[in-house]
């Protein structure tokens, strides 16, 4: 199967962008990983790069001589609105667009669930349903896949927005029975969207095959995901540690659960 000359993996000090630095090697003959912390021992294949995406020329030299972006940099939490701004609206701007300059071919990259989150728990939707964030987080990744969508239709620049659900070893909670995403398929989405031949902007859910399923992911077999890992192997564990939620515990109703029930987040004046 065809190699890529080089693969740029940002958020590479986060917990999965870690994590992937050990998958994207197979992949590639460099792996160019960048952050804004300092990322551990890189390897001889590894070219380290530490920056603030915010930063517009360091975005441009970051994107060059790079055949494809794995973009999990940014802010992964609700914060307040200048530090969204700052690393998910700015940083994800500068990206895309240095890259584009750069004539890079795809970015794939970790959008949310937060970004449908508002949505009923009882309404199974799909990628095409209109976005309903829940929190200024998910304003942010919906901002980032109108622009996925403005670059390809505009310059046939190519994403694949992931909306991930809950990406962790194993689910922690009774909610993340619906939502998990194994290590192992995110991993394979990732492989499989960076090595589709097209995929103009698609939108896919990051989810394993859960018994407990909050999304229609008819989309995400396009590239050929196939899930393969099931959260219902961990069940009896989560639901001995986690108490049963009311129902009317919007954790329990909406799709982005404690999310939609968080105060709005202060500090920014
Ligand atoms: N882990 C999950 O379950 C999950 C679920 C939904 C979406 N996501 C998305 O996937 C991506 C990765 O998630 P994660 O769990 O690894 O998050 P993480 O917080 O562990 O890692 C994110 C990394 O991005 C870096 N970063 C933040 N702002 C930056 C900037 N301006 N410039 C350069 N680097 C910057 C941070 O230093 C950090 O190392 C995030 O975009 C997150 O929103 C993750």
């Amino acid at each position: 199967m065809a190699r890529f000359n080089r693969i740029l993996l940002t958020g590479a000090a986060g917990a999965l962008g870690t994590m992937l630095r050990n998958e994207l090697p197979r992949l590639c003959d460099k792996l160019r990983i960048s952050d804004r912390e300092d990322m551990d021992n890189p390897t001889a294949t590894e070219e380290a790069i530490q920056c603030d995406l915010a930063d517009r020329e360091a975005a441009a030299a970051l994107t060059r001589d790079v055949d494809m972006i794995v973009h999990m940099g940014g802010i992964a939490l609700e914060d307040n609105f200048d530090k969204i701004l700052h690393s998910n609206m700015l940083g994800f701007y500068n990206l895309f667009e240095q890259a584009r300059k750069n004539g890079v071919k795809r970015i794939v990259w970790g959008s949310s669930n937060h970004a449908i989150g508002f949505y009923p728990r009882t309404q199974t939707i799909d990628a095409s349903a209109t976005p309903k964030p829940d929190t200024l987080y998910g304003v942010s990744k919906v901002f980032g896949e109108g622009l996925a969508q403005f670059y390809f239709d505009k310059f046939g620049m190519e994403t694949v927005s992931i909306r991930i659900g809950s990406c962790f070893p194993e689910p922690l909670d009774r909610r993340m029975l619906g939502t998990w995403l194994s290590y192992w398929d995110l991993t394979q989405i990732v492989e499989k969207a960076l090595r589709a031949p097209k995929t103009g902007h698609l939108i896919i859910y990051g989810a394993s095959d859960n018994d407990e399923k909050l999304w229609d992911n008819r989309m995400a077999s396009s590239i050929g995901y196939q899930p393969k890992d099931n959260a219902e192997i961990f069940r009896e564990k989560v639901e001995a540690v986690t108490p049963l939620p009311d129902r009317d515990d919007p954790t329990f109703m909406y799709h982005g659960g404690g999310y939609a029930r968080g105060d709005h987040f202060k500090g920014d004046d």
